[in-house]
């Protein structure tokens, strides 16, 4: 059984194969008489609406489903709520806390799991921000990504996708904010080229796309204070893009706080890329799943 914890459960060869079938024009009806189940144990706007969607335009049947509600290890193990889940749906989402939540649910190894994100990985995310650059600059190797701001689940994704499309990913990030040696030895495997450092201006010298997050993510809210002191000069301003290259694409998984991590000045200027890429983001689920079911048939 195939499952998507992270993006590079799938070969580069695969990720390629998924992204062709993000094309709009690619819905086979793969999920035709069949649910697939959305554990939702955090919010969500996107990932919610993106992958009810993409079930539907697979003709099948989505069923939003809050963490709370089932209960996971609270009312029933994860491996009893995903047995008894794949006794009516053919397939899985969940966000969750703990990564180790998806790894579980996998481990049933029942039926297809997707993570939709976890405090490690966001690899739906991006898959829609590689399908976001390649509409935006025809094509995705050799094309420079800098990320600013916390080195998280989304910026893990992101490298590690980038590096089996064979770009290059430099980080701005804070000191304690910045990648530990078991991800740059998992991002490495992909062969990405990776510069870090705690320069905002050094990581967007040049770049094609500059890539924002929140600086507090799900999960973190107890160190809002903190971490508002710590990023402190890691904000993309309209001067920060200036220092990238003149037709830098600003991208942003969202939701932005504005007057953070990214003014309202970079979010609605022309630059910004930000609405294509959550639309790509049924795009890519759509992708992913019919790929997903088709392999696991
Ligand atoms: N980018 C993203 O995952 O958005 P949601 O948290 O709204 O799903
Ligand atoms: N890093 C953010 C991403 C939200 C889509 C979080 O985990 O909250």
């Amino acid at each position: 059984m195939r499952h998507l914890l992270e993006i590079d459960d799938l070969s580069a060869e695969e990720m390629a194969a998924v992204l062709k079938l993000s094309a709009p024009s690619a819905a086979p009806r793969v999920l035709e008489g069949l649910g697939m189940g959305l554990v939702f144990e955090k919010p969500s706007a996107r990932t919610r609406n993106s992958m009810e969607m993409a079930v539907v335009q697979l003709g099948g049947h989505p069923m939003y489903i809050q963490g709370s509600e089932v209960g996971m290890d609270t009312r029933e193990s994860v491996e009893d709520v995903t047995r008894t889940l794949a006794c009516y749906h053919a397939a899985i989402g969940a966000r969750v806390f703990a990564h180790s939540t998806v790894e579980r649910m996998a481990a049933v190894d029942i039926v297809p799991v997707v993570n939709m994100l976890s405090d490690q990985a966001h690899p739906l995310q991006a898959l829609a921000d590689l399908l976001t650059i390649e509409t935006v600059f025809g094509s995705l190797a050799g094309r420079t990504i800098a990320y600013v701001g916390d080195a998280n689940n989304v910026t893990r994704s992101l490298a590690l996708a980038a590096g089996m499309a064979g770009m290059t990913m430099r980080v701005g990030a804070p000191p304690g904010y910045q990648f530990d040696q078991v991800d740059l030895d998992r991002i490495a495997a992909t062969g990405l080229d990776l510069v870090v450092t705690d320069r905002p201006e050094a990581a967007v010298e040049g770049a094609d796309v500059i890539y924002a997050d929140v600086w507090t993510s799900m999960g973190q809210e107890a160190e809002t204070e903190q971490r508002l002191r710590d990023f402190e000069g890691f904000a993309v301003t309209a001067d920060l893009l200036s220092h990238a290259a003149p037709d830098v694409a600003f991208l942003h998984c969202l939701p932005a706080h504005r007057g953070e991590e990214v003014t309202d000045e970079v979010v609605d200027g022309a630059a910004s890329h930000v609405w294509l890429q959550a639309e790509n983001r049924m795009h890519a689920a759509r992708g992913l799943l019919a790929w997903l079911m088709q392999e696991n048939s």
